[in-house]
């Protein structure tokens, strides 16, 4: 495919973000979040400097269509963005936050393990009627250039252990698997996943 323009997110993404980034884990962002997962994701996504803010996302267009999505975390004042994180979700969730707590910190946890001085990549995500036409090796080839630009050496992320088309895209684009993170369980399901990284060359 040609004509694939990659861009940084806008506030008005919001619809697209939340379709997208639940089909990254379609049985774990349900688990965690609930069923509304989706208008959760909607409301967070306009709000600056968190986890899932549409400052910290790409989106790849063809022919001005959104078809994908990645998010670059350059992982500083990381204490800040749980604080927000945490606030935005009491908005958004209400009563509904104290039983989700502990299923959220298992999933902010895993996040912890990755040091300062690299950046980290998460929710690469191409609509199905887009895959294989060269989309997410673009997003991917975006988020490389970002990093180079901030002076960072390394992109960190998590795959799910199942996911074999994602896991052989990011090793054909160079990661290498670093070791296989702590299990999570997740009501009753069991949640494996590689650490995945790739040293990033000026
Ligand atoms: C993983 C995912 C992002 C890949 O996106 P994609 O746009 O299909 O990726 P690409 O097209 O760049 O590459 C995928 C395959 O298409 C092939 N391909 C790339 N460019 C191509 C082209 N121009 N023509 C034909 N095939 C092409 C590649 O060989 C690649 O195959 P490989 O992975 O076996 O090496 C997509 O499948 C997806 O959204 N999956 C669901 C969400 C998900 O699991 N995200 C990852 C979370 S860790």
């Amino acid at each position: 495919m040609q004509n694939i323009a990659v861009r940084r997110g806008k506030p008005e993404d919001a619809h697209h973000f939340s379709e997208l980034v639940t089909l990254t884990s379609p049985t774990m962002f349900p688990i965690v979040f609930g069923s509304t997962v989706k208008k959760i994701m909607k409301n967070l996504f306009p709000h600056k400097r968190h986890y899932y803010s549409f400052d910290r996302s790409f989106f790849a267009e063809v022919d001005g269509k959104v078809a994908g999505m990645a998010q670059l975390h350059k992982l500083t004042a990381r204490k800040g963005q749980t604080v927000r994180l945490s606030l935005l979700l009491l908005k958004y969730l209400k009563w509904r936050l104290p039983t989700k707590a502990v299923n959220l910190l298992k999933f902010d946890h895993l996040i912890k393990f990755v040091s300062r001085k690299d950046c980290y990549l998460s929710n690469v995500s191409v609509y199905p009627e887009f895959r294989s036409f060269g989309i997410g090796t673009k997003l991917l080839a975006t988020i490389e250039e970002e990093v180079k630009s901030i002076g960072k050496k390394r992109i960190v992320l998590h795959a799910e252990t199942h996911n074999t088309r994602a896991i052989s895209l990011y090793e054909r684009l160079g990661y290498k698997i670093e070791s296989k993170s702590p299990s999570l369980k997740i009501k009753n399901r069991l949640f494996e996943s590689f650490k995945m990284s790739k040293s990033i060359t000026s």
